[in-house]
């Protein structure tokens, strides 16, 4: 069999035979209905982000912000859940219609985003077929495990759910969370699993404590152990949706009709960007035709406590350079951290480092970086006042996005009264800010631009390339008639 008879043999995902193309979810507002609902026309699968869905589009067609009125976080919160339903509602409706009745519809939720099964559970009731079942076909999640109240909500809604896991060790705690402790209540709720490669995937990356960021493993392996144990456990016909670093399909010839992986489709994350459909800016496309190789960094700036993977840009360059500004410190001079920290505006006798570290924060002290910022690992970095007042400035106008954000400290546990107890972290960045200025598109230097690490392949691919080697932007179509192809 041709490899593109390969790729145009249908492969049973939420409920139905589909292509073996799904869309890569891509929140803030990357992924919308219209996108979603242009892959699922195709007979592929298509993928709203939930979260920040967009409640209304501008004259310039842009994404209508949301925005708060309430001074108490907890009010903002509030706000930016009926928003969040109200946005989902409009890109399910859009999607249902523009998908014909073709391929599947999912949605996307981050587990530990705020309120997100409060935001899932108004959504699928909302999204209700009066003939039963859902627009929806699917809810897919990840950023955190599916728990069991998950499966149940779907189960109960009648949609499917694919989780998403990063390693083996994630796939045991959720069989034992959905699928086995519940003598296969929730079994047929799991349309498909997600795999995402924890190395090269963009937005939130799953590398456990046992892994090692800067030792990639290779997918093939690891892919393998996921099936055997999903066919321990009867998953045989569920298929694998392969994530993170897929762009030309040729290169996973080996993994299609291959019984140690099963059936599997391909989810396609930062190559669907160079789409004319999706909703991010030109300058965003652009920039994609000129990342090089090592512009995509994994990093440890999420607020969610996740490693994550964005391109090195002047936002992601600045927090590395906060971090390397720090050093530990006490409260109390001690032997061992004998030397006051000293400054305009520092007071006095409050921080305690040691004596070698003295002089390095003279240093940057004298370099403007001269307000020290405790963090939850006793340590303590240095900014200038600006970028001070910037991360006050995150913190006060917090609206809960992140069920335990380790910047602001809200926690959506009412029982903790609202917040984690921890130090703010000032080390790492404000994800709603960043993530809406990326979809605004106006300071891409100082936004969050989430990438798959195989991003740098646009520059070289000739499909983006018109006549006159100016760049071109395909539709979802042609996209996905081009991925059928191998390339
Ligand atoms: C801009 C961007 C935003 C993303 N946002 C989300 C998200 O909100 N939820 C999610 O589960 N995955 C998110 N992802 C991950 C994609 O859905 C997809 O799994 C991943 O990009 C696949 O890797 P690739 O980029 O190498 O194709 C995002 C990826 C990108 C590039």
């Amino acid at each position: 069999m041709s490899l593109i008879e390969k790729l145009s043999k249908p492969v049973f995902i939420d409920g139905a035979w589909i292509r073996p193309l799904i869309q890569g979810g891509k929140g803030v507002g990357a992924t919308n209905g219209k996108t979603a609902g242009a892959w699922a026309a195709e007979n592929a699968g298509g993928t709203i982000a939930a979260i920040g869905a967009a409640v209304g589009y501008g004259e310039n067609g842009r994404e209508v912000p949301y925005s708060y009125e309430s001074k108490t976080r907890h009010g903002r919160f509030e706000e930016m859940l009926s928003m969040s339903v109200k946005g989902c509602q409009l890109q399910v409706e859009t999607a249902y219609k523009a998908s014909n009745g073709k391929g599947r519809v999912r949605i996307n939720f981050l587990k530990m985003a705020g309120g997100s099964m409060r935001i899932m559970r108004q959504v699928l009731e909302k999204t209700r077929l009066e003939s039963g079942g859902n627009k929806i076909h699917a809810v897919t999640m990840g950023a955190g495990l599916a728990s069991e109240e998950d499966a149940r909500i779907c189960a109960d809604e009648g949609v499917y759910l694919d989780p998403i896991i990063s390693s083996v060790m994630a796939l045991k705690v959720l069989l034992n969370r959905t699928y086995r402790n519940w003598a296969g209540r929730y079994q047929d709720v799991i349309g498909a699993v997600v795999y995402e490669d924890p190395w090269l995937a963009g937005g939130h990356n799953g590398i456990t404590s046992r892994e090692n960021p800067d030792e990639p493993q290779a997918p093939y392996e690891r892919v393998k152990a996921l099936r055997k144990i999903m066919n321990d456990n009867g998953m045989h016909e569920v298929a694998i949706i392969i994530a993170g670093g897929v762009w030309y399909l040729r290169d996973w010839q080996d993994w299609l009709d291959n019984q140690d992986v099963g059936p599997i489709a391909f989810q396609i994350g930062t190559r669907d960007l160079l789409t004319k459909e999706c909703p991010i800016s030109d300058e965003w496309k652009d920039l994609l035709f000129r990342m090089k190789e090592q512009d995509v960094v994994l990093n440890k700036f999420s607020p969610t406590g996740f490693y994550s993977s964005a391109y090195k840009n002047g936002m992601m360059v600045e927090l590395k350079e906060r971090s390397n500004r720090q050093v530990p410190f006490t409260q109390k001079l001690s032997n061992s951290m004998s030397a006051p920290v000293e400054g305009k505006g520092v007071p006095a006798n409050k921080y305690s480092i040691s004596l070698e570290d003295k002089e390095k924060v003279d240093r940057w002290i004298a370099q403007g970086f001269t307000i020290p910022l405790p963090t939850p690992d006793n340590t303590l970095i240095f900014v200038t006042n600006e970028k001070a007042r910037e991360i006050k400035s995150h913190k006060t106008e917090c609206v809960g996005c992140i069920s335990t954000c380790k910047l602001s400290t809200w926690c959506e546990d009412a029982d903790k009264k609202y917040s984690t107890g921890k130090t703010p972290d000032p080390r790492v960045h404000c994800i709603r800010k960043g993530l809406q200025e990326a979809i605004a598109g106006e300071n891409l230097d100082n936004s969050l631009i989430f990438s798959g690490h195989n991003a740098y392949k646009a520059a070289d691919d000739p499909f983006y390339r018109g006549e006159n080697g100016t760049a071109l932007i395909p539709t979802i179509k042609q996209l996905i008639e081009r991925l059928t192809t191998g390339d």
